[in-house]
């Protein structure tokens, strides 16, 4: 059940009425419904039941640690990018032995670090990054678990930005490549070869692209198992898209059903381990941005409401054109107009939905919906801004999981000239 509702005239999260949160903890504020989190999880973990399956949570889509406790509680695994992602990994109280390291520029020290914690394995995304595994693992006298992220060239049909599975983006390891890095991989002395990663894109919203992208790495799985290189495991990476405007996307079970039935045609395919790493679909619909109207303008045809957040907030707009729907937190009578939701960053490029027919008047509250993925994780601080308050409700509980930044704490880390 959507957790998103109105109730009384007013748009609850579960059941608390969201101005009552904007009166406790300010605007702009990130909520979450922990119910939805949960919801969208064990959707998943339920439809994989009975099969070998890992699913990750891709934390790159939502790194606040309650989320990372909460999914750590259910038993889920983590895919992280950076050494910084482990830590809140541990910090939350996930396990290592469930985490996979992704990311195509990963630094030594992030290595050295990601193999004393013991990670589930290391997604390599290019020869040299084999190498220099190989060689830190050496001289921690370890073997690292390793699994090469392919590029299996499928269009999954979703904006350039977020479309990671092409021959000319700079992820994976060309198809063609494969079974020669392979090779390599399992010629050296402290790597273990454990699976195949492959990842394709975000916000994919039909079930083609992924089964294209599965039946690739099969065809992979089998010259490698015809070459003596059988491997333990299969990523198929995340990228299920949600609902934002009026996409469809597939549900999560039927993702995984679809899988299931293509690797149950394989012959060899049970005997294989799947993992996921969904970001997205676990956390996107779960998250609202809640923000106030401080003016309203108009310059020549156009009507502006401009809001207390910002593009420093919310960033998916600016970046890619993104669509977030807009609610009235408590719609009120009056004639509508079609307005530019805009924040108070100087850019032009700093809005947040257009043309929204609303019945707006200052003061108002409004939701922009579907931000719990990439949201609060891409917000920065210009034009020192401090980022906004998340909030998690819990029934008719709200807890607040990260304070709103204090303005002396943006430049605490920087220092003036010395004097003279
Ligand atoms: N695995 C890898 C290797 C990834 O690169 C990503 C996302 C995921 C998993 C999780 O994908 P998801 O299930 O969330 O689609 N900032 C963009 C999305 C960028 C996605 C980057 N990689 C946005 O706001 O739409």
């Amino acid at each position: 059940m959507n957790a998103f509702q109105y109730r009384d005239g007013r748009m609850h999260v579960e059941d608390l009425p969201l101005d009552t949160l904007a009166e406790r903890f300010g605007t702009p504020c990130y909520v979450y419904s922990k119910r939805a989190i949960l919801e969208a999880w064990r959707e998943f973990h339920d439809a994989a039941a009975g099969h070998p399956v890992l699913i990750c949570y891709a934390l790159k889509a939502n790194s606040n640690l309650a989320v990372i406790d909460l999914l750590a509680r259910e038993g889920a695994g983590f895919d992280i990018v950076s050494a910084g992602e482990l830590r809140r990994v541990l910090a939350a109280g996930g396990k290592p032995s469930r985490t996979v390291f992704s990311g195509v520029g990963k630094s030594a020290d992030e290595i050295r670090e990601a193999l004393i914690a013991g990670v589930r394995c290391f997604n390599v995304e290019s020869q040299a990054e084999l190498e220099r595994i190989n060689q830190l693992a050496g001289e921690l006298g370890r073997r690292a678990p390793v699994s090469l992220r392919v590029n299996p060239d499928v269009d999954a049909g979703t904006h350039p930005y977020i479309s990671t599975g092409l021959r000319e983006n700079k992820f994976g390891i060309a198809h063609e490549d494969a079974i020669g890095a392979y090779q390599r991989a399992a010629s050296l002395p402290h790597l273990e070869v454990v699976g195949i990663d492959c990842h394709i894109g975000s916000q994919i919203t039909s079930l083609a692209p992924f089964i294209a992208a599965l039946d690739k790495v099969l065809e992979l799985v089998d010259a490698l198992h015809a070459r003596g290189i059988v491997l333990r495991h299969i990523d198929l990476g995340g990228g299920l898209g949600i609902r934002y405007a009026d996409e469809e996307p597939p549900s999560r079970a039927s993702l995984l059903e679809a899988v299931f039935k293509r690797l149950a045609a394989h012959p060899r395919g049970q005997r294989y381990e799947l993992m996921f790493e969904f970001g997205r679909s676990i956390v996107g619909n779960a998250g609202v941005l809640l923000t106030r109207v401080e003016y309203l303008k108009r310059n020549g045809e156009r009507h502006f409401a401009i809001v207390d957040a910002g593009m420093n907030d919310l960033m998916r707009p600016a970046l890619y054109e993104a669509h977030h729907e807009v609610r009235a937190v408590v719609p009120h009578e009056g004639p509508t107009q079609a307005f530019d939701i805009v924040g108070p960053v100087c850019e032009s490029g700093d809005w947040l939905a257009r043309d929204r027919r609303l019945a707006l008047k200052q003061g108002d509250l409004l939701a922009l919906m579907s931000a719990g993925a990439y949201g609060m994780a891409m917000s920065s601080n210009y034009n020192t801004r401090g980022r906004a308050a998340e909030v998690m409700v819990d029934g008719d509980q709200a807890h607040l999981i990260r304070e709103r930044e204090s303005l002396e704490s943006l430049f605490a880390l920087e220092h003036r000239l010395p004097a003279g």
